[in-house]
């Protein structure tokens, strides 16, 4: 979604905030802008499309100033034009918005009521409107920004300059996250601690209803009511973690292959490799929860639903899973004795954030399993569940989703312990298989990745593709579907195998791939029989399965990837790589943007 990044500064600013919003791009996005001020002068240039749109704007007619603020746009309120792109001036005042305003259509009608004539179709334009009307009134910069905060709702996260005042900045966040920076002599701001890494590592982060105002040198932060607030300076670990592509073609090539990588970095949080168990240093307490409701979006809701099976079969919990864009808006009361986690790789998609405010409304015990620490969700649940990834900057989630399961695995097992469901000696088994999968991930990368390539050519050239699977495989299903439609733009579902025959099948003919995912578990036989029924329809099969289901006769593909055999518990992460691979190179065979496919946006900050 939208980034933002600003700079107060003694210095330069131009070339910085482009290189900001540069590391701001993984966020998804159909437009940029910068602006700066000199000289009384506010300068301003925007551009539809890429940040090289904008970086060649820049070249042919450059701007400098040491305070500026810049922006990427996911058009929310009209197309992605110049117009519309960020940032928004009026008179002395120049803003830069992510989010909705959600009384926008309100606020517009006030505006024009009192004359005021709009160039753009967005609703951050009333933003830079009202704040110029208050100052027209000589309302105080402060004054008139805490006014317009108490009329505004919806999800925001702005900032403004004022072109007669170049020594300072304001910023307000209700919702979308938005951290200050801390530099020497200079003081940035940015929509996440990627943007600022090579600034500074050292930031705050506005809680919400937060407004800010920065200089050179300081930033004075006020809460909701408008009163003087501290709020801790933290280090962000950002730095830590390369962010760059690191020889691959594509963030999402590089991300699929460190997953082996990213899974031992679980392992070594989570599990003490001596003893085999798993250390949890902040449980929530599972020992005595009636069940878990799990809540998120998108690709880390499958992994919640793979999470499901592992809690139910080795912690014996009584498991829900919902999306949590309809968890939030349930009616039903929520019964105390039950707890909730919530799953979100960036932890800042709105919808998981509202269901997190919902639970922790009715006092029910919050846990997040998250990718990125300090993000919204980390700080407002109660326990929370790192799972290591490092940054995922590809839009499609890859390692995020074997890192949650990863997790999912370690809380399971370690709730299953305290709950008695498992023993020492489980735990044990289960741990040693658990610590084997980084080996296994990185043989099957290497394995099978020219048959990957083959695979990609067929699917290149169809309009559809089936996944089916049951257990976990149906999950694993739908993730692969989602990736493919994600990066390959070709519409795939994916079904529960035993649901075919209830409508599914009716798609099924000569054209019509089915990617049939079947480890030879509990479910193999069943799902063999699904494929009978496919291969009768003259549906061509593409099996995904072990060594041992191979070994099997009689099963009718057209093609077929066989993985090592592997324990129930890691092959869920094992399955899932020939998926992400299959859609990542058919994606490339299609010349798709495959890090920042059409109309996504990483980082999900609005409803
Ligand atoms: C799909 C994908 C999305 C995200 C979803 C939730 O590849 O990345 O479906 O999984 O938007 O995002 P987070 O995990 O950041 O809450």
């Amino acid at each position: 979604m939208c980034g933002l990044v600003g700079i107060v500064s003694g210095e330069l600013v131009a070339r910085r905030l482009m290189d900001a919003l540069r590391r701001l791009d993984y966020r998804g996005y159909d437009s940029a802008g910068i602006a700066t001020i000199k000289g009384g002068r506010l300068e301003r240039r925007r551009a539809p499309g890429k940040l090289l749109n904008l970086q060649q704007r820049l070249d042919a007619d450059p701007i400098d100033g040491v305070i500026g603020m810049g922006h990427t746009r996911w058009a929310t309120h009209g197309v992605a034009n110049e117009t519309n792109a960020h940032p928004h001036v009026v008179g002395d005042v120049c803003v830069v918005h992510n989010g909705i305003i959600e009384n926008f259509s309100e606020l517009r009608k006030d505006l024009a009521g009192a004359g005021v004539s709009f160039e753009s179709e967005t609703d951050s334009e009333i933003l830079a409107h009202i704040m110029a009307q208050s100052l027209a009134r000589g309302e105080k910069p402060i004054a008139a920004m805490l006014a317009m905060l108490s009329r505004l709702r919806g999800a925001y996260a702005f900032a403004v300059m004022f072109r007669s005042d170049p020594s300072m900045m304001m910023a307000a966040r209700f919702g979308p996250p938005l951290a200050v920076g801390h530099g020497i002599g200079e003081m940035f701001l940015g929509s996440d601690a990627i943007a600022l890494a090579p600034l500074t590592n050292e930031v705050t982060y506005l809680a919400n209803g937060d407004c800010a105002v920065i200089t050179r040198n300081d930033v004075t932060l006020f809460d909701a009511h408008g009163q003087p607030v501290e709020r801790a300076r933290q280090l962000s670990e950002v730095g830590s973690y390369l962010s760059d592509k690191g020889g691959y073609s594509h963030f999402m090539e590089k991300e699929i292959a460190e997953q082996p990588e990213a899974i031992a970095r679980v392992l070594a949080r989570y599990v003490d490799f001596s003893a085999k168990f798993v250390k949890i240093e902040r449980e929530m307490n599972f020992s005595v929860a009636a069940g878990i409701t799990i809540s998120a979006c998108g690709t880390a809701f499958l992994a919640g639903c793979i999470g499901k099976t592992y809690l139910e079969r080795y912690a014996g919990l009584n498991v829900e899973t919902e999306f949590a864009s309809e968890f939030r808006y349930r009616e039903l009361p929520f019964p105390m004795d039950r707890v909730a986690l919530f799953v979100s790789q960036s932890g800042e998609t709105a919808d998981t954030l509202a269901a997190l405010h919902a639970c922790k409304a009715s006092g029910i015990a919050t846990g997040a399993m998250i990718n990125v620490e300090g993000s919204t969700i980390a700080r407002e649940a109660d326990a929370v569940f790192p799972i290591v990834a490092g940054p995922e900057i590809g839009v499609a989630s890859t390692k995020a989703f074997t890192c949650q399961l990863a997790v999912f695995a370690c809380i399971a097992i370690a709730a299953g312990r305290r709950r008695g469901i498992i023993d020492a000696a489980q735990e044990q088994e289960l741990v040693g298989h658990l610590i084997e999968a980084p080996r296994i991930m990185r043989e099957v990368l290497s394995e099978i990745q020219l048959q990957i390539e083959d695979l990609a050519d067929r699917l290149v050239r169809v309009p559809h593709v089936l996944y089916i699977g049951r257990g976990v495989s149906y999950p694993l299903a739908m993730e692969g579907a989602l990736k493919l439609k994600e990066v390959a733009y070709i519409h795939a579902e994916g079904y529960a195998a035993g649901e075919l025959k209830h409508g599914p099948i009716a798609l099924v003919d000569k054209s019509m791939p089915v990617i049939v995912i079947a480890p030879y578990d509990r479910f193999f036989e069943k799902t063999v029989s699904n494929m009978q029924e496919i291969a009768a329809r003259g549906g061509k099969i593409i099996l995904l399965t072990d060594e041992r289901g191979a070994a099997k006769s009689d099963l009718p593909s057209v093609a077929r990837i066989v993985l090592p055999h592997v324990h129930d518990i890691i092959a869920p992460m094992i399955f899932a790589l020939p998926l992400q691979m299959l859609a990542y190179q058919t994606a490339v065979l299609m010349g798709t943007d495959v890090d920042q496919p059409r109309n996504l946006a990483k980082s999900v900050t609005v409803e």
